[in-house]
């Protein structure tokens, strides 16, 4: 099975992707995560999109696509994937298409988390406290969001037209979440 989620920034993309990777034995790939360990070694690339991150701004096309490009390549991602935090604009999505055309692996779905801005807030505000990542302030935030509603959600549409676009609903408990996207990749 190869899956995209998509959802606004504390929708519950990683923790079911996490999820999901544990029960079906798939590959979680998170951009986000790839970034984060980047910026954690300090190599070139993460000093490039450490202050973009903790802006709530997106990293360039050209950096997040050829990191993409090389998880994509491990061994793991024979047995499925699933895709968290890529694709982020129409761009990646077209993008996306390519490579995974090149490479024989298409999406079979994608996954949409849907869950009330109000509750997004809480979400992060509680993560902030337990965790504090550099992005989950206030400020940062208000961006991810707009950077959401004004380059991520068109990509919708993308999967949309495909056919293989599935609504959850993403309140409730984890495991409720979860036996939803189960319902949906049946
Ligand atoms: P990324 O790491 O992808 O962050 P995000 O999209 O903002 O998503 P989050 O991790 O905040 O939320 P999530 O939906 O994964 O929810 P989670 O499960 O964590 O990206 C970070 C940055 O990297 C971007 O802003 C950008 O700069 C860059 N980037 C990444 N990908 C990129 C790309 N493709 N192109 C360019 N730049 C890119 O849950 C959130 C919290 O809620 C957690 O604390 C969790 O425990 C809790 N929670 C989850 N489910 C529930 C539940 N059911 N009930 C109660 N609490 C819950």
């Amino acid at each position: 099975m190869r899956i995209v989620f998509l959802g606004a920034p504390g929708s519950g993309k990683g923790t079911q992707a996490s999820l999901l990777k544990e029960r079906l034995g798939l590959a979680h790939i998170s951009t986000g995560d790839l970034l984060r360990a980047q910026v954690a070694a300090g190599t070139e690339l993460g000093r490039a999109a450490k202050e973009v991150m903790a802006r709530g701004e997106l990293v360039s096309d050209a950096i997040v696509l050829g990191m993409l490009e090389a998880r994509m390549a491990e061994p793991d991602v024979a047995n499925g994937y699933i895709l968290d935090g890529y694709p982020r604009n129409s761009a990646q999505a077209v993008a996306l298409d390519a490579l995974l055309d090149r490479l024989g692996m298409p999406v079979d779905r994608a996954v949409l988390l849907e869950v009330a801005d109000e509750v997004l807030l809480v979400r992060i505000a509680e993560r902030s406290r337990k965790e504090g990542r550099a992005d989950d302030n206030p400020e940062s935030l208000r961006t991810r969001l707009t950077v959401y509603q004004d380059q991520t959600a068109p990509v919708i549409e993308h999967y949309a037209v495909k056919g293989n676009l599935r609504r959850v609903a993403g309140l409730g408990s984890v495991e409720e979440i979860h036996a939803r996207i189960r319902d949906a990749l049946a």
